[in-house]
C-alpha cells in the first residue's frame, strides 16, 4: 500500500530467485503459528543462511549495491516510529532454492483489522486457515474480505488439522465447495484449496501425503515456490514517486526513488506530474553504475535530458500514459484510531512521497466486514470499513488502487497526534472539483482596507460555556466600533439559531460548527471586517483550520480562561447543573473535551482581569499588530 505504512523491501536480486509476499490469516487456534513455523524449518533446513531478520535482509541489499533501498528502508522505519503508529505486523524472511519469501504474520480477531490492512497491503498471495474441524468461520469471511478489498488476487485455503477428522476426503471437499460459493463475489483470480496438518507435516513441503493420498494438487511449499504472481502495476505504464532531488545545484541533478510502475530506460519520454512538463530519460543510475533499464521495484536515480523543475512528491510517469491530477475522489477508508473519524476536519493524507492537507466527509456507507452489506454510517469508527469522499487542499496525482496499489492508495494522519489514523484507496476522481473554478474579481481585499482605514482580522475567543466570551467580545466590539472600524460579531447560541440550526453538540458537529464560522468569518475578513467571534471551539485542529484559512497575522486567538470550578460556580444559563445530573450531554468541561490553546496571541484570565480591561488588552494587541489605527 503505502510507503510508509509498510517499507520492507521490495527488490528481487534476479540471481536469487523471485521474491514472494504473502499473508497468513487465522488466529492460534487454526494453528497458525505452528504453520509458519514449519515453513521456517524445513526451509531452515533447506537453505540455513537465508534467514534473516528485517536488518539482516537490508544489509545484503546494501551490500549489493542498493544503497538506496537501505536508506529507503530506515526512513520509512524511522517516519513510522516518530508517527508512533501501533500496528502489529511481524515479518519474517526464508528462502528455498526456488524463491525467497516475506510472510506478514498478523494477528488474527476483530479488533486487528487495522493490522491485516497493513500486512495484507504489500502481499501477492494470502494463505487463508481454516480449521478442518470447525469449517468456514466469520472471521474467514472477514478475512477474505479484506484480503479481496487490498487487492490480493490468490489465495490458499489453508484446511488444517485434518488429523484430527482422520483426513477426511469428504470435509476437505465441502470446506473447500462452500468456500468457493462465499468467494465468488470477491472475485480473486485464483483458489487453491490444500489439506494440511501443520502440526504433523502433513502437505507442507510434499504431497500427496500418505495419509492423502486422493490429494492431487501440490503441497503449501511447493504451491507458494511456483504461484505465478504479476501486480497489474508492473505491466502498466511508468511510475516514478520522486522521492527526493539530488544535489539540485550541482551538475548532477537526479531524482531517486522506486519504480512503483512499468519499468524505465534511457530514451524513454516522460512527463512530470503534476506540472505536466515533459522529457526524456537522460540515464538510470544506480550505486553500481548505469542500467540499461530498471524494472519494476527497483529504487534508482534519474537524470532527465531537460533542465524541467521537479520536486519531491511530484511523479514521473510515462508520457503517453500519465496519471491523472485531481483533488476530489471517492475512496474506500479503514479506520485505525481509537478516536473516530470526524467528518470535514483537517488530518494530513499521505500519497506516496507527497503530503498535503486534507478532509473526508460523511461515509456514503459502512461496509459491514462479514457479510459484504452497506450500511448508514455518520462517521467510521476503530476498524471500520467505509467509503467517503476525499477532497485534498491541492491536486495531486494518482491512478485508480486497481491499477496500482502504490499511486492509488493513501494514509490518513491526525496533525495534532501525528499518528496513522487511517488508509484509503483511491477508486476514482469526483469531477466537481474540476468544475468549480475560483472567479477572480477586480476589487480585493487590499482595495476594501483601503477605503475602510483598517486592517481586516479575525478575533477568536475560545474557552468554556460561561468563561465570559460573548460578554467580552460585546464590549470588545463596542470599542472597536467607537474607534470607527467596521466589525462584526458571531456568537455561538446566535448563530446555531440560524447558519448552524441543523447542529448538535457531538464531536462530529462541533467541528462542523466551526468548519462553517471559520468559512464565514474567512468571507468577512475579505469583505474588510475585523471579525470577532465567540465560540467554544474546543477542538486544537478547527481552531488551526479557521487559523489557516486567513493570511498569515490576520488571526488572533483570544483564550478566556476560566477554571471549570468557576465556570459551574456562575453557571449563567443553568447548564452545568443539568450537565451534572445527566441531563444534558456531550457538555463540554463536564463529558467532552476542551483543548486549551497553546501559544494564543491574547491569554485572559476572567478571575483576575475585568471584562473592560480584557477588551482593553485585545484592542492594544491589535494596535501593536498595526490591523487598526
Ligand atoms: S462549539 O463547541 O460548537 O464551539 P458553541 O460555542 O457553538 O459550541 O455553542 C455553545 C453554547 O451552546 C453554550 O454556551 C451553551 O449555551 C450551549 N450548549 C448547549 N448544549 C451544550 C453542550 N452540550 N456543550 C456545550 N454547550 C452547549
Amino acid at each position: 500500500m503505502n510507503a510508509r505504512l509498510d517499507d520492507t523491501p521490495r527488490d528481487t536480486p534476479a540471481a536469487e530467485g523471485s521474491l514472494l509476499r504473502f499473508i497468513t490469516c487465522g488466529s492460534v487456534d487454526d494453528g497458525k503459528s505452528t504453520l509458519i513455523g514449519r515453513l521456517l524449518y524445513d526451509s531452515k533446513s533447506l537453505l540455513e543462511d537465508q534467514l534473516g531478520t528485517l536488518e539482516a535482509d537490508s544489509r545484503r541489499y546494501g551490500t549489493q549495491g542498493d544503497a538506496l533501498d537501505f536508506a529507503l528502508l530506515l526512513d520509512g522505519l524511522s517516519a513510522e516510529r516518530e508517527q508512533g503508529i501501533t500496528i502489529d505486523v511481524a515479518y519474517r524472511f526464508f528462502a528455498t532454492p526456488a524463491r525467497r519469501f516475506i510472510v506478514a504474520d498478523t494477528p488474527g480477531h476483530e479488533q486487528y483489522t487495522r493490522n491485516m490492512v497493513t500486512g495484507a497491503s504489500t502481499a501477492d498471495v494470502a494463505v487463508i486457515l481454516v480449521d478442518a474441524r470447525k469449517g468456514l468461520l466469520a472471521q474467514t469471511r472477514r478475512h477474505s474480505t479484506i484480503v479481496s478489498l487490498v487487492g490480493i488476487r490468490h489465495v490458499v485455503l489453508a484446511i488444517n488439522k485434518l488429523d484430527a477428522v482422520d483426513y477426511s476426503r469428504q470435509v476437505f471437499e465441502r470446506i473447500d465447495a462452500d468456500y468457493r460459493v462465499f468467494a465468488a463475489k470477491l472475485g480473486f483470480a485464483s483458489i487453491t484449496s490444500i489439506p494440511l496438518s501443520a502440526l504433523r507435516g502433513d502437505n507442507m513441503t510434499e504431497a500427496p501425503s500418505a495419509n492423502t493420498p486422493w490429494y492431487r494438487g501440490p503441497s503449501l511449499l511447493g504451491h507458494l515456490e511456483n504461484v505465478e504472481v504479476t501486480a497489474p502495476a508492473a505491466q502498466g505504464p511508468l511510475r516514478f514517486p520522486v522521492q527526493w532531488v539530488n544535489r539540485p545545484d550541482a551538475d548532477f541533478r537526479g531524482f531517486s526513488g522506486r519504480v512503483l510502475g512499468g519499468e524505465v530506460k534511457p530514451g524513454d519520454a516522460v512527463r512530470v506530474l503534476p506540472s505536466g512538463r515533459t522529457s526524456r530519460v537522460a540515464r538510470v543510475v544506480t550505486f553500481d553504475g548505469d542500467l540499461d533499464q530498471a524494472a519494476y521495484g527497483r529504487s534508482v536515480t534519474l537524470t532527465l535530458e531537460d533542465e524541467i523543475d521537479v520536486s519531491r512528491g511530484d511523479v514521473i510517469a510515462a508520457a503517453d500514459a500519465p496519471p491523472a491530477v485531481a483533488d476530489q475522489f471517492e475512496a474506500t477508508i479503514v479506520w485505525m484510531d481509537e478516536a473516530p473519524l470526524l467528518p470535514g476536519r483537517t488530518y494530513l493524507v499521505k500519497l506516496g512521497t507527497t503530503t498535503v492537507n486534507g478532509s473526508l466527509g460523511t461515509p456514503k456507507y459502512q461496509i459491514e466486514i462479514n457479510t459484504l452489506e452497506h450500511h448508514a454510517a455518520k462517521t467510521l469508527q476503530l476498524n471500520d470499513i467505509g467509503v467517503c469522499t476525499l477532497t485534498l487542499d491541492r491536486a495531486v496525482p494518482f491512478d485508480a488502487y486497481t491499477d496500482n496499489r502504490d499511486t492509488g492508495s493513501f494514509i490518513v494522519i491526525d496533525r495534532m497526534t501525528q499518528h496513522t489514523v487511517g488508509a484509503g484507496l483511491l477508486h476514482f476522481a469526483l469531477r466537481r472539483s474540476q468544475n468549480v473554478h475560483w472567479q477572480a474579481v477586480e476589487v480585493d481585499k487590499a482595495a476594501r482596507a483601503r477605503l475602510n482605514g483598517h486592517k481586516p482580522c479575525v478575533v477568536w475567543l475560545t474557552g468554556l460555556s460561561g468563561s465570559g466570551k460573548s460578554t467580552i467580545a460585546n464590549e470588545l466590539e463596542r470599542r472597536l466600533h467607537a474607534l470607527g472600524a467596521r466589525t462584526y460579531l458571531l456568537d455561538g447560541d446566535n448563530v446555531r439559531h440560524g447558519l448552524n440550526k441543523d447542529l448538535g453538540f457531538t464531536a462530529a458537529d462541533r467541528v462542523e460548527n466551526i468548519r462553517r464560522i471559520g468559512e464565514v468569518a474567512t468571507l468577512m475578513v475579505d469583505a474588510g471586517l475585523v471579525v470577532v467571534t465567540a465560540f467554544i471551539s474546543p477542538f486544537r485542529s478547527e481552531r488551526e483550520m479557521a487559523r489557516r484559512l486567513v493570511a498569515d497575522g490576520e488571526f488572533i486567538e483570544v483564550f478566556v480562561d476560566t477554571p471549570l470550578a468557576v465556570v459551574e460556580q456562575r453557571d449563567p444559563k443553568g447548564l452545568y447543573r443539568k450537565a451534572r445530573a445527566g441531563e444534558l450531554k456531550n457538555f463540554t468541561g463536564i463529558d467532552s473535551p476542551y483543548e486549551a490553546p497553546e501559544s494564543p496571541e491574547v491569554h485572559v484570565e476572567t478571575t483576575r482581569q475585568s471584562i473592560e480591561d480584557a477588551a482593553e488588552r485585545i484592542v492594544a494587541v491589535l494596535r501593536e499588530r498595526g490591523l487598526i489605527g
